[in-house]
């Protein structure tokens, strides 16, 4: 494992005993900034307080989750990009963060050379999931922050994870990207994973105030009535200054109304998993 720049680090808690393990949710939404890593850093951290040991997965060659975390992303030893292109052993590429409360495999743009690299790889699509099978019985859960397309990248989460959580923000193109990323789900459940499902959808940053948030809200309640979250999770000013702190919302200011969202999220979550 490596360790957080420059910060007291944990160990890593010995490995539980092997179980079926079929608790990997990949947060996806080819369309950008609709909430995927603060969903992803707010659940982790909301899960990590109920006691599961989480590791989140910086799959972004923004780096955005690991910058979250409070890790400086251009000062990384390892990364996922070693884990996916050099081979290099995932166990060293996790830091165990005391700050965020959860363990994270980094991410920085180093990653962006490997939607290229990977394309001449054997068992390209398969290089996440092969990586965290040697280390997935050491978490009850692993989040993936997949980047904003749907790339080998993405597809790599995809292949990895057995649940999808799709974040959506309530506008006017949601939909349209909505059913492209359903349909590239129907493909890959054909070709590459079929074991994978949609988990859920969740509606971010809403403001109940407006009227195309409402309309949009109904639209996917008619269509998605069993696969949409009814926690809902509001436009807050504490999700969006936490990560200039690096950390969650939900550790930084736990009584903020998007952190009650999403520690109510997290239960949801734990109910349908
Ligand atoms: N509920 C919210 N309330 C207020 N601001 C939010 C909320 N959710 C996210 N944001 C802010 O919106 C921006 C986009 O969010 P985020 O980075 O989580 O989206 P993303 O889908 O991961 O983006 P990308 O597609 O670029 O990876 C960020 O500045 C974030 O802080
Ligand atoms: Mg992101």
């Amino acid at each position: 494992m490596q360790q957080k720049p420059e910060k007291p680090v944990k160990s890593v808690k010995s490995a539980k005993p092997a179980k079926p393990f079929k608790n990997i949710i990949a947060v996806a939404n080819q369309k950008g900034g609709v909430g995927k890593t603060t969903s992803v850093i707010n659940l982790a951290a909301a899960l990590s307080k109920r006691r599961k040991k989480i590791l989140v997965v910086d799959l972004d060659p923004q780096g955005n989750a690991t910058t979250g975390c409070g890790i400086e992303k251009n000062q990384l030893d390892h990364s996922i990009y070693d884990v996916l292109i050099n081979d290099v052993n995932i166990d060293e590429c996790i830091i165990t963060s005391n700050s965020c409360g959860f363990d994270l495999l980094p991410a920085n743009r180093n990653l962006a050379g490997a939607e290229i690299e990977l394309v001449e790889a054997e068992n390209r699509e398969y290089k996440l999931k092969n990586a965290l099978a040697k280390i997935s019985a050491q978490y009850d859960l692993i989040i993936i922050d997949c980047p904003p397309s749907l790339s080998l990248l993405t597809i790599n989460g995809l292949a990895a994870a057995n649940f999808l959580l799709v974040p959506i923000q309530c506008e006017y193109y949601a939909l349209e990207g909505l059913s492209d990323l359903l349909n590239t789900v129907e493909r890959l459940k054909i070709s590459i994973n079929p074991d994978i499902e949609v988990l859920g959808l969740v509606r971010t940053m809403f403001d109940g105030r407006n009227n195309l948030a409402n309309q949009v809200s109904a639209e996917l309640v008619k269509h998605f009535p069993k696969k949409l979250l009814s926690t809902c999770i509001p436009r807050n000013i504490r999700l969006a200054e936490a990560p200039s702190f690096g950390i969650s919302a939900v550790k930084l200011d736990q009584q903020a109304l998007g952190s009650r969202a999403y520690i109510a999220m997290a239960k949801e979550i734990v109910r349908l998993l």
